[in-house]
């Protein structure tokens, strides 16, 4: 017999059962729920609704049943269709009348309101721990790589000289941006919907900034309509997961390129690396294409919640119990993804030799040469030219910048003079592009000791 079977005349259809129940993945919640009940029923009790001794009976049920799920002893049945009906079921089984008593001057909809924001709550700081160690894994490579000169690139061509360290510290940047997100989220949905009833509050004398405040939260939602109805915090936590999501999936695609034989700057550990079935050479970037691949997933739960959202008459609708499923698939794509993520960079191989070598053909250093002319008095326009038809010259006698001799320099410009060699040189060019935020050696430092203060400052919390 169904909890709410009072004015039904049947029982639901089978059909009806297996569409309706939440049970098979809103288990999850059980400590959420059972937390939740704890405090409502000490507030009941502080408030006289009902009394100490229900409260007692009440909280030691509860902490058995909690027990007994983490012991693994619990069965759950879709006949009580969700998380929050099978342990009221249980306690009732357990305590009897007192457990009846349990739901006086709630509801349904402000409990799933109040479990999954708390469990949104608590897989917040997961996620940024995982990130912290993430940074601490690019800080430590970046270190190792400060004096690593690769091309740097726009359009996939090779554009100017910068360090390994330089291109790993931008993602460094990017995963910091998206901690203060996570943050910026947990912050805002710290707010207590428990209270708010069905969807209209309650005729109870009840406590509500009794319950936030012991459970954690800065006080209580203040419309009950918006208690009941309020998913923003779940689509921002898929927003931020998909933003996290995009910029591994920018490293992915570049830890595969980095891979091939085309490139060859890095070499996975075998750890992390897969083969093919048929083709004995292979060595396949599978982690980082799983990554890359798994973003879109990411996405899609994204979509399928604001879609599930969109067009929501106030306040509860059915509709939203397709909230879970999304949000928990997100979690556990994001905290698979970002540890094995960390890992594999953590335990490659660099292979700067190859870097170094790319740098040396792309013309790298072809705004460093219009620059040496312009600071000897050449407008920067024209020494922009004059280089292209040097870097022109080059490319058809399959020479580089530096390659061509003084003289054939002079053909061009007698601005230049033996100078201009250290001006061309690669490991100068880096080391003197020390505007702030620069691949300079002292840039870098600068860009790895706020990262390195940003994750110490959080890990002290
Ligand atoms: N399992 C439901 C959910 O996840 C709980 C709320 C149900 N409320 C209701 N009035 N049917 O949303």
């Amino acid at each position: 017999m169904k909890l709410w079977s009072g004015r039904f005349a049947k029982d639901t259809d089978a059909l009806v059962d297996q569409l309706n129940e939440s049970i098979s993945f809103d288990q999850r919640l059980y400590r959420e729920d059972i937390q939740g009940s704890l405090a409502h029923a000490r507030m009941l009790g502080d408030c006289g609704i009902i009394s100490l001794e229900d409260v007692a009976a009440i909280t030691e049920g509860l902490n058995g049943i909690l027990r007994d799920i983490e012991a693994g002893e619990v069965e759950f049945t879709t006949d009580n269709e969700d998380i929050h009906m099978n342990i009221e079921a249980l306690l009732t089984a357990r305590i009897g009348d007192a457990g009846k008593r349990l739901h006086t001057a709630r509801s349904r909809n402000d409990q799933v309101a109040l479990d999954f924001r708390m469990y949104v709550r608590g897989e917040i700081p997961v996620v940024v721990g995982q990130l912290l160690e993430l940074e601490k894994v690019l800080c430590r490579q970046a270190r190792q790589y400060q004096s690593a000169v690769m091309p740097g690139y726009t359009h996939l061509q090779r554009a100017q000289p910068i360090s390994f360290a330089q291109h790993l510290m931008a993602y460094a940047q990017m995963f910091a941006r998206d901690v203060t997100r996570l943050e910026d989220c947990a912050k805002r949905l710290n707010v207590c919907p428990l209270g708010s009833g069905a969807l209209a509050g309650t005729t109870y004398p009840i406590n509500r900034a009794q319950t936030a405040a012991d459970l954690g939260f800065d006080g209580p939602m203040s419309n009950s309509l918006d208690g009941v109805s309020d998913r923003d915090y779940a689509l921002e936590l898929l927003s931020d997961l998909s933003i996290l999501m995009m910029h591994l999936s920018r490293f992915a695609e570049e830890i595969i390129l980095w891979c091939s034989w085309e490139f060859k700057f890095i070499e996975l550990d075998d750890a992390y690396a897969t083969g093919s079935s048929i083709m004995p050479q292979k060595k396949n970037p599978d982690v980082a294409e799983l990554v890359r691949g798994k973003t879109g997933r990411v996405y899609g739960d994204l979509m399928s919640l604001l879609t599930v959202m969109k067009g929501l008459p106030l306040a509860y609708n059915k509709d939203m119990q397709e909230d879970k499923e999304p949000v928990f698939d997100a979690l556990d794509t994001v905290e698979m993804c970002i540890p094995v993520f960390a890992a594999m960079l953590d335990t490659m191989t660099v292979r700067t030799e190859n870097m170094r070598q790319a740098a040396g053909r792309g013309f790298i250093n072809a705004t460093d040469c219009a620059d040496y002319l312009t600071k000897k008095g050449m407008p920067f326009r024209d020494a922009y030219t004059v280089t292209g038809r040097l870097v022109a010259d080059c490319a058809a006698k399959g020479k580089t910048l530096e390659e061509l001799t003084l003289e054939e320099l002079r053909e061009v410009s007698d601005l230049f003079a033996g100078d201009v060699y250290d001006a061309l040189n690669l490991e100068n060019c880096m080391a003197l592009r020390n505007s702030y935020g620069g691949p300079a050696r002292e840039s870098v430092e600068r860009q790895i000791a706020l990262i390195e203060e940003f994750t110490a400052a959080r890990r002290d919390v």
